[in-house]
């Protein structure tokens, strides 16, 4: 049976962070070798991270095999303890390998300028007349879509979902470690093999035995910390900022008709919001960084400048921002910027970012609570024991900051403008 079948011998990946990644299944072998999942490779797992941290060159790929591995091992664990249904394991670990599959080029001001979900392409993806459809409908008809719901945690097996999508599940264990390791940073580290050896499955989701818990802490601070000092790096930001205004300015341009010297065909049903699966399939980020270098050379100089920003690393400067304070600043700096003929739609861009390392239960919200299991059976919510989880819990810490072209601010004619604004900028 297609499902049960095994590889002659075990397929061995060399990975950096987990340094194996072992295949034994005939089912996953066969998803790895689909064009949507090697597309993956053409995609980087942290968008334009590498502007500002040169090693963060890896992709989904890497990412996706990655997040298969944790959960390979997490099963390894939990068959050893009652409660585990070996019925899960195939499916899970097909979840766990596909569970960014619609993740399209750099999928964060992508998604925001073309009103898009990766989640919902990575539905499609599996639901659909697609390859990876293909070799899980072999498995048993209805088993592409347990594969989906346990992506969108729909699944009725709670336990599956939360090895996949909880606030201590694979796919995040796999990021921090792994982007922990391609930037170069320090402070991503955690001691996963401690996690998983400490994981207890439940009805309906994964715990931690009570000893485990300093390795949690752990784990959770470091994700604080790669929220703060790598994912939102102000410099990536920027260039994030640039990336976003480019999408803008050619949906804008392509809304108004104007003639691109060589039309943007791919991202043609993007435009008109009528986005077929393969015309999504077909698009990734050697296809888009093709025309960020193509557009250098367009007519219309804001297209033109910034893809040539993004594309020579010409980034935005940025400033603090406080919205309850700054308001007013803002405005007279839009106004200024129009008067010296450089439009703030595009070059005074306000960027916030936020993030809820831990969180309790919060009514309305999915965000399931890290369990401990206590020597009695008891289990206590993570918080109510660990001193340095509390002190972060259910706190959203934001950041707002001013991003805007030195270079053009320098070459304003009128000296009494570019005075004012660049005192305005850093001196007010
Ligand atoms: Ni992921």
């Amino acid at each position: 049976m297609y499902k049960n079948k095994q590889l002659d011998e075990v397929k061995v990946f060399k990975d950096p962070v987990h340094r194996y990644v072992r295949v034994s299944d005939q089912v996953i072998w066969d998803l790895i070798a689909t064009p949507e999942f090697q597309r993956l490779r053409r995609i980087k797992q942290l968008g334009t991270t590498y502007l500002t941290f040169h090693g963060a060159e890896h992709s989904r790929f890497n990412h996706s095999l990655g997040v298969y591995e944790i959960v390979r091992r997490m099963i390894n664990k939990m068959e050893s303890h009652e409660g585990w249904n070996k019925e899960e394991r195939l499916v899970s670990l097909c979840a766990a390998l596909l569970h960014d599959l619609g993740h399209g080029p750099f999928s964060h001001s992508f998604e925001k300028v073309f009103s898009l979900d990766h989640e919902h392409f990575t539905k499609k993806i599996i639901l659909e007349d697609t390859n990876v459809h293909a070799v899980l409908s072999r498995v048993e008809p209805d088993f592409p879509i347990k594969v989906a719901q346990i992506i969108d945690k729909s699944y009725v097996d709670k336990l599956v979902v939360s090895m996949i999508s909880s606030q201590i599940d694979a796919d995040r264990m796999d990021y921090l470690l792994r982007d922990a390791y391609y930037t170069g940073v320090s402070y991503g580290q955690f001691d996963m093999e401690r996690i998983l050896r400490v994981m207890r499955p439940t009805e309906d989701q994964v715990v931690i035995k009570s000893t485990g818990m300093h390795a949690v802490e752990d784990y959770i601070m470091s994700r604080y910390q790669m929220y703060w000092q790598v994912y939102f790096h102000p410099v990536t930001r920027s260039a994030e900022v640039i990336l976003t205004k480019i999408f803008h300015r050619v949906k804008h341009l392509y809304e108004k008709g104007y003639q691109f010297k060589m039309n943007p065909t791919p991202l043609l049903s993007f435009f008109r919001g009528e986005v077929k699966i393969n015309d999504y399939l077909q698009l990734d980020e050697s296809v888009i960084n093709y025309y960020f270098q193509q557009w250098q050379h367009e007519d219309d100089e804001v297209l033109r400048d910034l893809s040539s920003r993004f594309v020579n690393r010409i980034l935005f400067k940025y400033i603090e921002f406080k919205p309850e304070k700054h308001m007013d600043k803002y405005e007279t700096l839009q106004n200024l910027f129009r008067e010296a003929g450089i439009d703030p739609d595009y070059y005074l861009v306000i960027d916030s970012s936020s993030d809820l390392p831990y969180d309790v239960y919060r009514a309305g919200e999915e965000r399931i609570p890290i369990y401990l299991q206590m020597p009695s059976g008891e289990e206590k919510e993570l918080s109510t024991h660990s001193v340095i989880v509390e002190a972060i819990t259910g706190k959203t810490r934001e950041d707002h900051k001013i991003y805007f072209p030195i270079e053009k601010i320098k070459m304003i004619q009128d000296t009494k403008r570019k005075d004012e604004i660049i005192e305005l900028l850093y001196y007010r």
